[in-house]
């Protein structure tokens, strides 16, 4: 059975470990002593494989260091680094290229602009696919080399101190929070792993869109606690995540997630009072391409020597995913808090292990993990619900001929779905019967349709072109209204 990387939670906080364990393996038998953190020379231990390079967006860390992994391990690449240059150009869709480069290459890595598009690369092919960024949704790779450098890169104050756990951290997570792909994927991973997580976005409209919060809370029990508490609210920021010792089973509907009514323990409240400094500020940039037509300029914050010297960054190290534009001074380079050349160079050794595991070279992948997504219900009936995020692969044209929308049933007091593609949610308003293909407006009817009969529309006129009518008493009422 083959593994896919998609999302970050396909592969459990024993596995990540266990992929980490394999790329220090790698470091300590390839490193150079001056430069512990970069791979030279080639093993021959992928020596009868190839993998498949398909980057339908501009890269240069994530496919170069996926192509220099696997020379690395000595495998052959095939890469493709233009869409324009591919039968994709001519209309053909994801489903029918995975399934012809699937009998070129043994592994396929992918990255696409749209969201949810490397699911549907897993879903058609029968070899590993690995995401390399899809759209705004996830980069479970780059994650991958962010948890590593948390890991690996941290300069203990004194040399007497050990390295934190990442379980200890805290983390800000700055800049365009809304579209950056890689502080989904890691903040996610933070949770799971039990960080303390400090959103910092370059403006309110770049925070972290709902279905990110929500899945922060749903799945990973993460609870959003007043900034005020902590550092004597020295940090422009609102709120701070943090996954209690023992994960809350969360309400699975709240209109606004940030609910502070949850208490912590005593023993939590007091570790929290103790933070006094952020351990890793992770600084990204403004993903311009996916700025929407008529969205405002902001004043994108500046990470420089000067903004370090206030209190809780005196000893931050600073990471970024790179590229970088002008949202980290380039005078950060010659500090040694700057970790973020490191943090890409972990890229070699860090994918190089991911490789090795997913073709079965080292043992590192055991059957896939159950997540919390698992445990959803899915709603797939036809023609009646669609995705409401237009970036999503099902929105695509070239896609729709065989794709179908399906979604997770996150909610419980209420009608939430999320997209099983892009993890956009929705709360649809129009709740019909299958057989009596009868509706009432609103949401009371949920909960008393059985779900072998429940019907989901977004808007009356989906229900109404799907052939379904308002129950009697609704009609009568909206004639007498008219
Ligand atoms: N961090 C990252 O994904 O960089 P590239 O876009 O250069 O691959």
């Amino acid at each position: 059975m083959t593994r896919d990387v998609v999302s970050i939670d396909d592969l459990s906080d024993a596995e990540i470990e266990a992929v980490f364990d394999i790329a220090d393996d790698f470091l300590a038998n390839m490193a150079t002593p001056e430069k512990p953190y970069r791979i030279r020379g080639r093993t021959d231990c992928a020596q009868d494989f190839y993998l498949a390079t398909l980057f339908y967006e501009p890269s240069t860390r994530t496919r170069g260091s996926f192509e220099s992994a696997m020379f690395r391990l000595g495998g052959g690449v095939f890469s493709c680094a233009d869409s324009k240059a591919t039968s994709t150009a001519k209309g053909e869709s994801i489903a029918d290229t995975v399934r012809v480069i699937q009998n070129y290459a043994d592994l396929i890595v992918i990255r696409h602009p749209w969201e949810g598009a490397a699911q549907v690369a897993a879903d058609y092919s029968d070899i590993p696919v690995i995401n390399a960024g899809d759209g705004s949704h996830e980069h479970p790779t780059q994650t991958l080399c962010d948890l590593y450098t948390l890991r690996t890169a941290q300069q203990p104050r004194h040399p007497a101190t050990t390295r934190k756990s990442i379980k200890d951290l805290t983390v800000v997570l700055s800049g365009d929070l809304r579209h950056g792909r890689t502080v989904h994927s890691l903040a996610y991973a933070l949770a799971r792993f039990g960080a303390r997580i400090i959103p910092m976005p370059a403006a309110k409209s770049y925070d972290f869109p709902d279905h990110v919060r929500h899945r922060l809370a749903n799945d990973y029990g993460c609870i959003p606690v007043a900034l005020d508490d902590v550092m004597g609210g020295s940090l422009p920021a609102d709120v701070l995540y943090v996954t209690p010792e023992k994960p809350h089973q969360l309400s699975l509907m709240t209109s606004d997630i940030v609910d502070v009514s949850i208490q912590l323990s005593p023993k939590e409240e007091k570790a929290l009072k103790s933070i006094k400094e952020v351990d890793f500020f992770y600084a990204t940039r403004l993903q311009a391409e996916r700025k929407e037509a008529g969205e405002a300029d902001v004043d994108y914050p500046v990470i420089n020597t000067e903004f370090l010297k206030q209190r809780p960054y005196k000893h931050s190290q600073v990471m970024h995913p790179l590229p970088r534009v002008n949202e980290l001074s380039y005078e950060i380079d010659d500090d040694a808090r700057g970790v973020y050349f490191q943090q890409a160079a972990y890229g070699v050794p860090v994918r190089m292990a991911l490789i090795a595991a997913l073709l079965e070279l080292r043992p590192a992948l055991g059957t896939r993990p159950e997540t919390m997504q698992d445990r959803y219900p899915i709603y797939d009936r036809p023609h009646t619900l669609t995705c409401r995020n237009l970036q999503c692969v099902t929105r695509k044209e070239s896609e729709l001929r065989y794709l179908k929308p399906r979604f997770r049933i996150v909610g419980h007091e209420l009608p939430r779905v999320r997209c099983l593609y892009c993890d956009h949610e929705q709360d649809p308003q129009i709740i019909s019967h299958a057989r009596s293909k009868k509706y009432r407006k609103g949401t009371s009817a949920w909960k008393t349709i059985k779900s072998e009969d429940l019907v989901l529309f977004g808007s009356e006129q989906e229900a109404s072109k799907a052939g379904h009518r308002p129950v009697k008493s609704e009609s009568a009422a909206s004639a007498t209204h008219a």
